[in-house]
Parts: C-alpha cells; sequence; structure tokens
C-alpha cells in the first residue's frame, strides 16, 4: 500500500531540475554510515537504497563523486575508512570504483568516491572553505544522505550555495515525501509504535505524535518511565530521573490518552541470553527489585498487532525489547509481523528497526523505510532539517 499520489509535493529541487549534466561532474552526498565488522560492512542498506540515484545520474551521462562520512573519527583515523563501504558499492555494481584519499588528489574517473568527509576538520563546523572547495570540484551537487540532513555540515549544507545547480536524489525526495504525507496527510488511523532504549531522547517525538497520531503505541525503554510515571513498580528497568519526569510531564498532556502502555512485560533478572525470565502481569502486579523487564509480553504483543492490524498509516520507530538476545527478540518480531502485514502504509526509521526487519528478514515488504534515524525523528518533530531547508525550491526557481 502506499500514498499514492496523495503524497504532498515536497517543495525540493529534484533531479528533474538539474538540466543537463551529460559529461559533468556531479557531487553526490550519500550516506554511508553503515555498521561495521571485522573490516567488512555488516549492513548495506544504506548502500544499496542510493542506487537508483547513482543509476539515474549515470544514465544522464554524470560523472559522479560519491561524498560521505563514516562515524565521528578524530583526525584521520583508519578506522574510519570508507575503503570496505567502497568494496561493498563496487561489488553491488559489479564495476570498479576508485576511493580518492583526499580533495586534491581526485582521479578522473565515472565513480569515484572521496575518503570520508569528516577527516577534513572543517566538515562538522561546516566551514565555508570547505564547502567552497566541495563545490568547486563539481558542476553540480545532488543531497541523497538523507540520514544526515539533520547536520549543518560543509558537505551537507554549506556546499550548497556553492555549486550553480543542486537537488535532492531520489531516495531524499522519497524520504521527504513519506514522511510529510505520515505527519501531514495520513490515511487513518495512524498508529506511531515508538521504542528504544531511552525516553527521553525521543519525547518530543512522543508528544508530536499525541498531537497528530490516533494511537501511540510504547514499548521498550520507551515504555518504562511510563509505567512508573502511571504508578506502576518496575523493579530495574530501564528509567532514569530524567525520562520519568518527562513522562510526568508528557502524562499530562491533552492527546495523553493516545498512549497505549504494555500490560504484560518479560522480565529477567540479567540482561542475558541466559538470564532467569518470566512474564509479569504489569497492569496488575509489580516488579521486583532483581528484575528487569526485556520485552513486551504476549498480552501487548497481540494487542498491539490488533491496532496495527486495523491502521491506515503506520510509522514504527525503535525495537520494543532486546531483540538482540533471542529470548528477548518475540515482541520486536511480532511488531515486525504484524508491520509487514498489515494493508496500511507502512513506514519504518531508525538503524535498530532497520537491524530487526532484516533479522527476521521482512525489510522489503514495508512501504518505506526511512534511512535517517535522528534525521527522521527530528523531522516528525516539526523541526527544519539543515540539508532539506538548503534545497528548497526558491520561488524564483519556477
Ligand atoms: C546517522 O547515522 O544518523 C547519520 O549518518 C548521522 O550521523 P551523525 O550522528 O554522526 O551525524
Amino acid at each position: 500500500m502506499s500514498f499514492a499520489d496523495t503524497a504532498p509535493n515536497s517543495g525540493l529541487r529534484t533531479l528533474g531540475d538539474l538540466g543537463d549534466v551529460a559529461g559533468r561532474r556531479v557531487l553526490v552526498r550519500v550516506d554511508f554510515n553503515v555498521p561495521l565488522q571485522d573490516g567488512q560492512v555488516a549492513d548495506d542498506t544504506r548502500i544499496r537504497l542510493v542506487l537508483p540515484t547513482l543509476r539515474a545520474l549515470r544514465e544522464r551521462g554524470a560523472r559522479l563523486l560519491l561524498v560521505s562520512h563514516l562515524g565521528r573519527p578524530k583526525d584521520r583515523d583508519p578506522a574510519f575508512s570508507l575503503r570496505p563501504v567502497v568494496d561493498r558499492l563496487a561489488l553491488l555494481l559489479a564495476e570498479e570504483v576508485a576511493l580518492a584519499p583526499d580533495l586534491d588528489h581526485i582521479p578522473d574517473g565515472d565513480l569515484v568516491v572521496l575518503e570520508n568527509i569528516r577527516y577534513e576538520p572543517g566538515e562538522t563546523k561546516n566551514d565555508p572553505q570547505l564547502a567552497a572547495r566541495l563545490g568547486a570540484l563539481a558542476d553540480a551537487y545532488v543531497n541523497d544522505a538523507f540520514g544526515s540532513a539533520h547536520r549543518a555540515h560543509a558537505s551537507t549544507e554549506g556546499v550548497v550555495h556553492h555549486v550553480a545547480r543542486s537537488a535532492a536524489g531520489l531516495l531524499f525526495e522519497r524520504e521527504v515525501e513519506m514522511l510529510s504525507a505520515t505527519m501531514s496527510d495520513p490515511r487513518r488511523p495512524l498508529v506511531a509504535v515508538l521504542g528504544g532504549a531511552k525516553a527521553t531522547d525521543k519525547i518530543a517525538v512522543i508528544e508530536r505524535f499525541l498531537e497528530v497520531a490516533d494511537a501511540v503505541l510504547l514499548g521498550g525503554g520507551m515504555g518504562y518511565p511510563f509505567l512508573a510515571a502511571s504508578g506502576r513498580r518496575i523493579g530495574n528497568s530501564l528509567c532514569d530521573a530524567e525520562g520519568l519526569a518527562a513522562a510526568r510531564r508528557t502524562l499530562e498532556l491533552p492527546g495523553a490518552e493516545k498512549l497505549r502502555l504494555a500490560v504484560d512485560l518479560v522480565v529477567a533478572d540479567d540482561f542475558a541470553t541466559d538470564a532467569a525470565r518470566r512474564v509479569v502481569n504489569i497492569d496488575a502486579e509489580d516488579i521486583e527489585d532483581g528484575w528487569e523487564a526485556l520485552d513486551i509480553g504476549p498480552r501487548t504483543r497481540a494487542a498491539y498487532a490488533h491496532v496495527i492490524e486495523r491502521a491506515g498509516t503506520v510509522f514504527w520507530n525503535g525495537p520494543v525489547g532486546a531483540f538482540e538476545l533471542a529470548p528477548f527478540a518475540a515482541g520486536t518480531h511480532a511488531i515486525a509481523d504484524a508491520v509487514v502485514a498489515t494493508d496500511a502504509v507502512t513506514v519504518v526509521g531508525g538503524g535498530d528497526s532497520i537491524a530487526a526487519l532484516t533479522k527476521f528478514g521482512v525489510e522489503d515488504r514495508v512501504t518505506h523505510l526511512s534511512t535517517g534515524g535522528g534525521a527522521s525523528l527530528a523531522f516528525v518533530e516539526g523541526r527544519p532539517l539543515p540539508g532539506v531547508v538548503a534545497l528548497m525550491r526558491a520561488p524564483s526557481d519556477g
């Protein structure tokens, strides 16, 4: 199911606005900030999802210079080299991809990746000199790094002021359209499923969904402070003073009745696969000290799945349990199953939710997989994203 033609015009300049790029060098900002394991790419979702943009530009004859960050390196730490990413890209495209060591040594080629842009000290400071150097390398700029759109960095924002033509890539455009439609013109009911480790990270997101959604289902570390604030005893479950205070405030807001909290939880005496565990009906009993909740229980799974089944639009961000440990994966698995089974428009964001979908083998069965973690959340909160603002069509663009 999709929003089809109902998605609002994003207002972004798009690939069609770039004009003729045949034989021209196009600098494409991508978000190849992917997880690595033993020097190899552990999850290539972010790489695969920009391939349509790369192919579209190359079909038009453009020569591409790809720019990305990876991690948050100090100086030129080789552990943050894009080499493993370039190797994976070459495998996916079945062709050679060159890696340029720095801005002064860009080989001539149809497809070149610049080494980690955060090796440049000016990148995260949005240094105008670095932005100008980047701009001078290309005839046009395309941003397909929606995952970094909440950063005002030289390669995501500053460079736009130093190129004649700039536009959003296909992934970036779709991210903005899907998230805009979710928040401003969803098929109803709109159901938000919010999980993850820390409630304080997403309080503003919860509050925004209380305004626009029809139901907000909380799970994982997001939910425990709300259970505590509702008078439940949650033992050693994740909950700090800040989260508890935020949950108390949120429960007083208009729309708080849309919040759904777990009615049962899987608790354990340790954060470990071999921990002792049992189900606690948190609507009727306490979690004892020494025990912590690590997943939603079977009644909550069924109740949440029922709400998701009847939704018109589902936005899911964050696992509802410690799904990386097999005994505590059932809740997140149940959410994933419900999300892929519903006829609703389904929008899933956040690295952990995507990792969960991938682990359960259903990542290609949602309407939109958002590559933005922090960026998606900032967008749904309603914050202007510097990377998006920079690509907005000016009235004079026609
Ligand atoms: C992300 O993974 O959220 C983006 O690539 C942004 O990375 P950052 O938080 O290091 O800026």
